[in-house]
């Protein structure tokens, strides 16, 4: 071939190219270890229609749920690497990391309702954690909701000393060992994509969780129990990777913001209802025994866990706690 020949089919095929190339959309794979019908899932969902039809096929969001590409630990590296650009951990999650501040939200009964927990989330204590992720090499772009722990098990628990040598899964956070270890239980750290199968094969005796990942994880069909102790919250941070987020477009990521406040709003808007439901549910099943705990009752379990918050207090935080006591008029004098 000549040369003119040849410098003539490379242009040709650049002309075919460069279009192709300038249309392709930024990806953003999100990745999540729960189900696709919780108030994650869903909120991921949700997040993924907006951005794609604002966009008008600039973002693409791939999601990737229930652990598919990463389990609980590594799905934080992966967004470390820039392997993906979004994830959604629990607040428990965000210990291992090094903000060890995050395991203030696991601190037993420090919130009594999503009111509560929702005005700190909101508040200069939720917005200051959020800005903490920011050495790790990540951006918090907000909160959202999951819900209030319930403990499962094949044995009936009403009161904290029936909790005595059960070995419970917990995510992995001091704050949950100290709690379990408060309730003179077993703590064992275990991936949430592995819990299920832990429990058929009696590796743990049960765990803590929302009753909507309970449910969609269907973890009661190998639990005859669960009991409504209200003790601790599960909810998440959804974050990018910094280098990733600096490098979009300004005009992109202000639509990406503004996508994300929308939904997070979205999700606290079905939280309470998606565990809500997903207890009506477990109960329709017929398997497993729904253990009310009354309100007196708690009493009982506050007095047994409330010393987490002070033996807690050197890795968490003495300021944190306090500024949330304050938020919620939390007094630990009380119990
Ligand atoms: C768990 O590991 O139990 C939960 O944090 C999973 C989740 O993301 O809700």
């Amino acid at each position: 071939m000549s040369i003119s020949r040849f410098l003539a089919a490379g242009l040709a095929a650049l002309a075919l190219t460069a279009p192709a190339l300038a249309q392709q959309p930024i990806i953003i794979k999100f990745s999540h270890v729960v189900a696709a019908d919780t108030p994650k899932g869903k909120g991921a969902e949700h997040f993924k229609k907006l951005v794609e039809e604002r966009s008008q096929g600039k973002v693409k969001i791939e999601i990737y749920a229930n652990s598919s590409l990463y389990k609980d630990k590594e799905e934080v590296e992966a967004l470390q690497l820039g392997s993906v650009q979004m994830l959604a951990p629990s607040l428990a999650k965000f210990g291992p990391l090094g903000v060890k501040e995050f395991e203030v939200f696991d601190l037993p009964y420090i919130f009594d309702n999503y009111d509560e927990l929702n005005r700190v989330c909101d508040g200069p204590v939720g917005q200051d954690l959020l800005k903490k992720l920011e050495p790790k090499g990540f951006i918090g772009l907000g909160y959202w909701d999951n819900g209030f722990k319930v403990m499962t098990a094949n044995k009936a628990i009403r009161k904290p000393e029936d909790m005595k040598g059960l070995k419970m899964r917990i995510q992995s956070s001091k704050v949950l060992e100290a709690e379990m270890r408060a309730l003179g239980a077993l703590p064992q750290v275990l991936a949430f994509s592995e819990v299920y199968q832990a429990m058929q094969t009696g590796v743990v005796d049960g765990n803590e969780n929302t009753i909507s990942n309970v449910y969609t994880q269907k973890m009661n069909e190998v639990q005859k129990f669960l009991s409504q102790t209200d003790h601790g919250y599960i909810g998440y941070a959804v974050i990018v990777n910094k280098k990733f987020w600096d490098g979009l477009p300004a005009d992109l990521r202000t639509m990406l913001e503004t996508a994300m406040k929308e939904t997070s709003a979205y999700v606290r808007g079905i939280a309470k209802k998606e565990n809500d439901d997903a207890l009506e549910e477990i109960r329709k099943t017929g398997r497993t025994q729904i253990i009310p705990i009354t309100a007196e009752e708690k009493k009982a379990w506050k007095k047994a866990m409330i010393s987490v918050h002070k033996e807690m207090e050197s890795r968490v935080g003495k300021d944190v706690i306090q500024a949330i006591y304050k938020a919620t008029g939390f007094d630990p004098a009380k119990f």
